[in-house]
């Protein structure tokens, strides 16, 4: 694929999918592409047309993707970001160019839902395509990664640079 640059646009209430979007970044920038990861509370209205990779990554709640009712839960229960994500974000971004589209997602079982399909439903009702997405684990109260899976997300920014 060899895109000239990547974004990282990510919703994150605990910091573990903000981590995932890093780390697959940082698994960009060593094969040299030229990566920006912002929150979607500050990702730009429109996406330039030099962006070929559009990484989006949000939380699962509820089956699906945060909303504001679903982050004021997370804020009970202690988590220090809340605010307009990813969802409010497709809803109104324009794109540019035609960049490669993969959403990403965390969640506490492969059962309980998924915030990557839901970021490809939503980006469908705004005619945008987007890859099927890949999603990875949490545990425990307050949430944190399971082994193995800031290195699963580097693996998969490796592999998505070499493409
Ligand atoms: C209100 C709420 C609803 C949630 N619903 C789900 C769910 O339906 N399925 C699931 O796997 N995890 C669910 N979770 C757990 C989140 O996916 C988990 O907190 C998140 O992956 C942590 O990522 P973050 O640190 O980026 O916020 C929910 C969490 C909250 C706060």
């Amino acid at each position: 694929m060899n895109p000239a640059s990547a974004l990282v646009v990510v919703e994150s209430c605990w910091g573990n999918t903000a981590t995932i979007g890093r780390t697959v970044a940082d698994a960009l920038r060593a094969e040299g592409i030229d990566v920006t990861v912002v929150s979607a509370q500050d990702a730009p209205e429109v996406v330039p047309a030099t962006v070929a990779l559009l990484l989006i990554g949000a939380p699962t709640h509820n089956m699906g993707l945060p909303g504001p009712s679903t982050r004021r839960i997370a804020a009970t229960r202690g988590a220090p970001t809340t605010g307009p994500g990813v969802a409010e974000w497709i809803d109104q971004v324009r794109l540019d160019g035609t960049p490669q589209i993969l959403p990403f997602d965390t969640h506490v079982s492969g059962f309980s839902g998924s915030a990557a399909k839901a970021i490809r439903r939503r980006l469908r009702t705004r005619r945008i395509d987007a890859r099927v997405g890949t999603g990875f684990l949490v545990a425990g109260e307050p949430p944190t990664l399971r082994p193995g899976e800031t290195e699963r997300a580097a693996a998969w920014g490796a592999q998505l640079a070499r493409a």
